[in-house]
C-alpha cells in the first residue's frame, strides 16, 4: 500500500502506547509529558482530548500530527494511518492543524485569508468561491468577511473571531485529519455550540476525522462529541465514547451527579494542581485527590485489554465486510495536482506574491512607515548636508554624505523585522500544514521586496542627490541608485538571514544591529583599509557589503570631480592640477588607498552576498521545516 501520496484514503487513524520523558537538566528527575496514551478513529469521528492545563493535551495532538516535540526528550509508540506506521510528509498531505496561538496576516481580510488558503490548497478556481464562502459562513464570518484581521495600528477583528478565522482557513482545504487545538479558546457558549456543531456537520458530510482539545465545554457541546480522551499527568483517566463516560466512571466509583455537566465533574476529579499547598488541610485535600487520580489511573489501565480485544473485534467485523477498505485506496482531495514540481513551484510563488502584493498595498508598517522614514532621513541628510559647493573643505562632508547614505539605509533595514516575523510565523504554520514551503516563501518574499526597495532608492537619491549637490551628470545620479538599491537588497537579505537564525523579534534585532555596526566599522571609511589590522582586512573587510557600496559611491562621485584649494592655493590633497589651485577627485581616493573603480565587479559581488544571504535563510529554514 502505498502511504506516502496524497491519494491516500485515510480509513483508520490510529496511535498506541504514546510516551514522552525529558531530561530537564543534570540534576532534575526525569519527567513524563505522556504515559501509554493509545485511541483510534474512523472517518467522520470527532474526539474531544480534555484535562487540565498541563496534562499534555497540545504534546499529544503535537506528536500525532508529528510536528516539534521537545528534542531533549524519547518518544516512544507508534502513529499509525490504516495500520501503517505515518511519516511527517504523509500527515502534511492529509492533516491540517489549527495551533493553540493565531498565527494570521493582520492586513488581509477575513475572505482573502481563507482564500489564499484555499488557493496554496490547490483548490481548483471552479468551485473555490463557494467553497470559500461556505466556509466563511459556516464560521459565522459572513458579516466580517470584507473586514481585515488587524495589526498592531490597525485595529480589526474580535480575538474570538480570529480563533474561528484560523479554523475556516484550514478547514477550507477540506483535510482528512484534522488537528485544533483549544479551537473555542476566547469564544462565548454560544459561539462555542456553533463552531463546534458546525464542525462536527463537516467531519460527517467530509467524512473528516477531527481530533480537539478542548477546556470546559458546555454539557450541549460535550454532547457533540463522538469519542473523548480525558488525560491527566499525561496519563489516561478514560478514552472512548461520549455515551459511555457516565457509566464507566459510575462502575469505578464515581458516579456523576444528575444534572451535573459531566465534563466539568471529571475535570475537577481529575485537577489536582490547584489543590497542593502548605496549609495542613490544603495538605489533607491534595492526597485525598491524588488517591483519587491513581485509582482512576489503575482502573483504566486495567480495561486496557479489554479494550484491545474491542479493536480486534472491530477489526474482524471489517475484514468480513468483504475487506473493502484495503483495496480502495483512492481519495482525492479536491486539489489541482501539478506533476511538474517546477510548475507547482512557480504557482504557489505566483499566490503568495499576490498575497504579499495586498498585504505590502496596506500594511503601515511593513512598508508605508519605511517609506516615512526614509524620506525623513533624505530630507533630513539633504537639509545638513545643503548645496555642498567645490570648496575643498567640502571634500570631507562628502565623504561622510557617502558613508552616511549607504550606512544609515542598510542599519534601517531593522525597521523591515516585525512585518517579516509575521510574514515567517504563517509560513511556519503553512508549511506544517505542507501548503508551501521555504523556496517559495522566500522567492515570493524577495522579488515582492524588489521593486519596494528600488522605489526607496530612488525617492532617497532624488533628495539627497540633488539637495547634497553631488557631481552633476545623470549617469552619476543612475549610478548612485544603484549603489543604495545594491546595498538595501543586500542590507534586507542580511535582515532576514538574522531572522531565520533566531526567528524572534529581540534576538534578530540586536544580530542585525550588531552586524550592521561591524561592517560599518571595517568598511574602509572609518578605519581605512591601509590602516586596518590584518585580523578584519582579511576576513570581514572583503564580505563587508556595505565597503562594496561605499567604494562604488566613492568613485561615482570623486573620479571625475574636480576641487578649489584655498585662497592661498594651498592643496589639502596633491594632484597634477595643484599647479591650478584645484584638486583632481582621483587624488582623494587615492588617499583611501583605492586603486581602479571596478564597478561590475564590485556590483558583481554585492549580488553573490545577497544570494549566499538568502541561501543561507532558505538552508536554515529548509532544516527546520
Ligand atoms: N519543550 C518542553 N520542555 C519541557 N516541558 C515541556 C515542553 N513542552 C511541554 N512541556 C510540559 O509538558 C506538559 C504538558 O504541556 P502541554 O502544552 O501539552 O499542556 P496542555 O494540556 O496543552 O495545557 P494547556 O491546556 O494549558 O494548553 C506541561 O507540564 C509543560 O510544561
Ligand atoms: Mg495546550
Amino acid at each position: 500500500m502505498n502511504t506516502t501520496t496524497r491519494q491516500t484514503k485515510v480509513k483508520e487513524f490510529l496511535w498506541k502506547d504514546i510516551s514522552l520523558s525529558i531530561e530537564p537538566g543534570k540534576k532534575g528527575a526525569k519527567k513524563c509529558l505522556l504515559d501509554n496514551v493509545s485511541g483510534s478513529l474512523k472517518p467522520g469521528e470527532i474526539m474531544a482530548l480534555m484535562g487540565p492545563s498541563g496534562s499534555g493535551k497540545t504534546t499529544l495532538l503535537n506528536i500525532l500530527a508529528h510536528r516539534k516535540v521537545p528534542t531533549h526528550g524519547s518518544l516512544d509508540g507508534e502513529v499509525l494511518i490504516n495500520n501503517n506506521p505515518t511519516t511527517r510528509s504523509l500527515i502534511k498531505e492529509v492533516s491540517a492543524y489549527v495551533e493553540q496561538e493565531d498565527s494570521l496576516i493582520g492586513s488581509l481580510t477575513v475572505r482573502e485569508t481563507v482564500d489564499f488558503n484555499a488557493r496554496l490548497a490547490g483548490i481548483p478556481k471552479a468551485y473555490r468561491h463557494e467553497l470559500v464562502e461556505e466556509t466563511i459562513r459556516s464560521l459565522g464570518l459572513k458579516d466580517q468577511s470584507g473586514v481585515q484581521v488587524g495589526t498592531p495600528l490597525q485595529k480589526g477583528i474580535s480575538g474570538g473571531q480570529k480563533r474561528r478565522l484560523s479554523i475556516a482557513s484550514q478547514m477550507v482545504s477540506k483535510p482528512s485529519i484534522l488537528f485544533l487545538d483549544e479551537p473555542t479558546s476566547g469564544l462565548d457558549s454560544v459561539a462555542s455550540k456553533e463552531v463546534i456543531s458546525m464542525i462536527k456537520r463537516v467531519a460527517e458530510e467530509e467524512n473528516m476525522i477531527v481530533i480537539c482539545s478542548i477546556h470546559q465545554p458546555s454539557t450541549s457541546v460535550f454532547q457533540l462529541f463522538d469519542k473523548v480522551t480525558f488525560l491527566s499527568k499525561g496519563k489516561m483517566v478514560y478514552a472512548g465514547t461520549v455515551n459511555d463516560v457516565v457509566d464507566y466512571f459510575g462502575s469505578a466509583g464515581y458516579s456523576i451527579p444528575v444534572h451535573y455537566n459531566p465534563s466539568e465533574y471529571i475535570l475537577d476529579l481529575i485537577n489536582i494542581d490547584f489543590s497542593t499547598g502548605t496549609e495542613g488541610c490544603q495538605d489533607d485535600e491534595y492526597n485525598q485527590k491524588e488517591l483519587v487520580l491513581n485509582d482512576l489511573f489503575e482502573k483504566w489501565d486495567n480495561r486496557r485489554p479489554s479494550l484491545t480485544s474491542e479493536a480486534k473485534e472491530d477489526e474482524q467485523e471489517e475484514k468480513q465486510d468483504g475487506g473493502a477498505l484495503a483495496e480502495e485506496e483512492t481519495y482525492v482531495r479536491p486539489c489541482i495536482r501539478f506533476k511538474n514540481y517546477f510548475l507547482k513551484e512557480c504557482n504557489r510563488i505566483n499566490i503568495l506574491l499576490k498575497r504579499s502584493l495586498i498585504k505590502s498595498r496596506r500594511d503601515l508598517l511593513a512598508y508605508y512607515v519605511r517609506i516615512v522614514m526614509y524620506l525623513g532621513l533624505a530630507i533630513m541628510m539633504g537639509t545638513v548636508w545643503l548645496r555642498l559647493d567645490n570648496d575643498q573643505d567640502n571634500i570631507q562632508p562628502f565623504m561622510n554624505a557617502l558613508f552616511f547614505s549607504g550606512a544609515f539605509m542598510s542599519f534601517m533595514s531593522v525597521a523591515y523585522i516585525p512585518a517579516f516575523l509575521e510574514d515567517y510565523s504563517s509560513y511556519v504554520k503553512d508549511n506544517a500544514n505542507g501548503l508551501y514551503g521555504p523556496f517559495a516563501f522566500l522567492t515570493s518574499n524577495f522579488i515582492i521586496g524588489l521593486p519596494f526597495l528600488f522605489a526607496i532608492s530612488l525617492i532617497f537619491s532624488i533628495v539627497t542627490y540633488f539637495m547634497c549637490n553631488f557631481r552633476h551628470s545623470a549617469i552619476g545620479f543612475w549610478y548612485y541608485v544603484m549603489w543604495l538599491f545594491l546595498d538595501l537588497v543586500a542590507a534586507e537579505s542580511m535582515t532576514i538571514f538574522m531572522c531565520s537564525v533566531f526567528p524572534n523579534f529581540v534576538v534578530s534585532l540586536s544580530l542585525t544591529a550588531f552586524a550592521n555596526g561591524l561592517w560599518m566599522s571595517v568598511g574602509g571609511f572609518l578605519v581605512s583599509q591601509k590602516v586596518l589590522n590584518v585580523f578584519w582586512y582579511y576576513t570581514f573587510y572583503w564580505i563587508d557589503y556595505q565597503r562594496y557600496v561605499f567604494q562604488g559611491m566613492m568613485f561615482n562621485e570623486f573620479s571625475e570631480r574636480v576641487y578649489r584649494c584655498n585662497s592661498e592655493c594651498y592643496c589639502m590633497y596633491n594632484s597634477p592640477l595643484a599647479s591650478q589651485c584645484k584638486i583632481a577627485g582621483n587624488a582623494v581616493l587615492q588617499n583611501l588607498g583605492y586603486g581602479e573603480y571596478k564597478k561590475g565587479l564590485w556590483a558583481g559581488i554585492l549580488i553573490v552576498l545577497i544570494f549566499v544571504y538568502r541561501l543561507g535563510s532558505y538552508i536554515l529554514l529548509k532544516l527546520r521545516s
